[in-house]
């Protein structure tokens, strides 16, 4: 009798859960498992690839051996390597953990547009990169909250076949939270997509990793993701800039300092005035937590930093604003103070690249300036199509296809008369 009227009111809840919504969102899924010692000796694991300056990309990889040299091996036909240039390297150790040796190596000048073969260290396979267009169009693809799942590789597999320039990563990437081994599986999962296309990053919670004495902050995430900061004038690896085919990308940090002594605000304010919109008529912005959400997850977390940071980004006419650490999506119209403003960015949150955690399926009532939102993991792509006019798209993971979900013409606060109307207040910057 009992077990009928549970067959019964499980009959009952999926018929009424199936009227519910047309799409039912997948579970979360296991973390992927990786053999411990897939290869030895001196040859290049975890390669990844980032922008570093006008023309110059910085390759990075890991040997396990520590007398392995850094020098870097290219060239635009297969085999025939005709440049060579010499890096640095790093490594660092934790409690029983010890990283191999971490190199870092600056190729360039490179010509825009074009495929490279290259070799790390005289050893292994050789890699491919393509290097981005200088003019439009340039396409981004964007995924944060990455982690190491089953939903993770169906969002690589996904970003891999939409043709991207340049990867975003708004923070979160391996979630090793101080096992150490997991950054170096991460730095093997992602090697396919990140060998052959510049992956720029900046810093989540995740990243954090700081343990008394033991730990420093962000220690691993810096020795690993060397991102271009010296090259865009900043003092450290967790804010920085680059230059991209018309459009100026920063890179923030929600987990450093921000308010208005800090240095990480001094940097921002210098580099804004930097920006030549003729050069770069696109503003992007990221950092890892989203000052417009209305998930109730992280509420009011990126509050402070909006308060110290959003009248520079909105005085400076940013376009756009994306970040991550809430595992779901949510697009905003063009917003500034917590109101529609026409002169605002439009604030994308993307926290949903797969991660062990989960999604963030509940939410408070939708604001006025809340466009669109989804609990589904997923990904975006981001096309600067000339200096009016990008377009957005997000992609649901949709079992294992993707989806498009979400999209958005954007047209660019330069071509609104924005820019123009702001620049007086600009000149304060200089
Ligand atoms: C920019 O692209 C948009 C969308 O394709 C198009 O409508 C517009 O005419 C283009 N503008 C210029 C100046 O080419
Ligand atoms: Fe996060």
């Amino acid at each position: 009798m009992g077990a009928n009227l549970m067959l019964f009111i499980f009959l009952f809840l999926s018929i009424i859960s199936s009227f519910r919504a047309d799409y039912v969102r997948p579970q979360p899924r296991q973390t992927l498992h990786f053999p411990r010692n897939p290869k030895s000796s001196s040859q290049p694991h975890q390669v990844h690839i980032s922008l570093a300056g006008d023309k110059h990309m910085r390759v990075t990889w890991i040997t396990k051996v520590h007398s392995a040299p850094s020098y870097v091996e290219y060239g635009t036909s297969p085999g025939e390597y005709t440049s060579v240039s010499q890096g640095e390297s790093t490594s660092y150790s934790y409690i029983f953990y010890k990283s191999g040796k971490i190199h870092h190596t600056v190729i360039g000048p490179l010509k825009a547009g074009t495929l490279y073969y290259y070799r790390c260290g005289g050893e292994g396979s050789e890699f491919q990169l393509k290097t981005p267009p200088s003019q439009f169009p340039i396409t981004f693809s964007v995924a944060g909250d990455l982690g190491q799942t089953g939903w993770t590789k169906s969002t690589l597999e996904h970003i891999d076949l939409c043709k991207y320039d340049v990867h975003l990563l708004p923070g979160d990437l391996s979630y090793a939270d101080y096992l150490q081994y997991r950054w170096d599986t991460f730095g093997e999962l992602v090697e396919p997509l990140a060998s052959t296309r510049p992956w720029m990053v900046t810093q989540g919670n995740h990243e954090k990793e700081d343990l008394l004495i033991f730990k420093a902050p962000f220690d691993s995430y810096n020795a690993r993701w060397k991102m271009p900061f010296e090259e865009s004038g900043s003092s450290s690896n967790l804010y920085y800039s680059f230059e991209v085919a018309g459009t100026h990308v920063i890179m923030l940090g929600s987990y450093t300092d921000y308010d208005e002594s800090s240095d990480q605000y001094a940097w921002l304010k210098a580099d804004l005035a930097k920006v030549d919109r003729e050069r770069t008529p696109w503003l992007v912005v990221l950092f890892h937590v989203p000052w417009y959400n209305s998930n109730k997850a992280h509420q009011g977390e990126g509050a402070s930093m909006m308060a110290a940071m959003e009248p520079l980004l909105y005085t400076a006419g940013a376009d756009i604003v994306i970040s991550g650490h809430v595992h779901a999506y949510e697009r905003s119209k063009r917003v500034y103070a917590g109101k529609s403003d026409p002169c605002g960015a439009v604030h994308i949150t993307i926290g949903d690249g797969g991660n062990r955690e989960g999604l963030a399926h509940k939410y408070n009532l939708q604001p006025e300036w809340s466009v669109f939102r989804e609990a589904s993991f997923g990904h975006g792509e981001l096309k600067m199509v000339n200096l009016t006019h990008a377009f957005w798209s997000w992609h649901r993971n949709d079992d294992d296809e993707p989806v498009k979900s979400d999209q958005a013409w954007i047209t660019s606060l330069v071509s609104s008369g924005c820019v123009t109307q702001k620049n007086h207040q600009l000149k304060k910057f200089r």
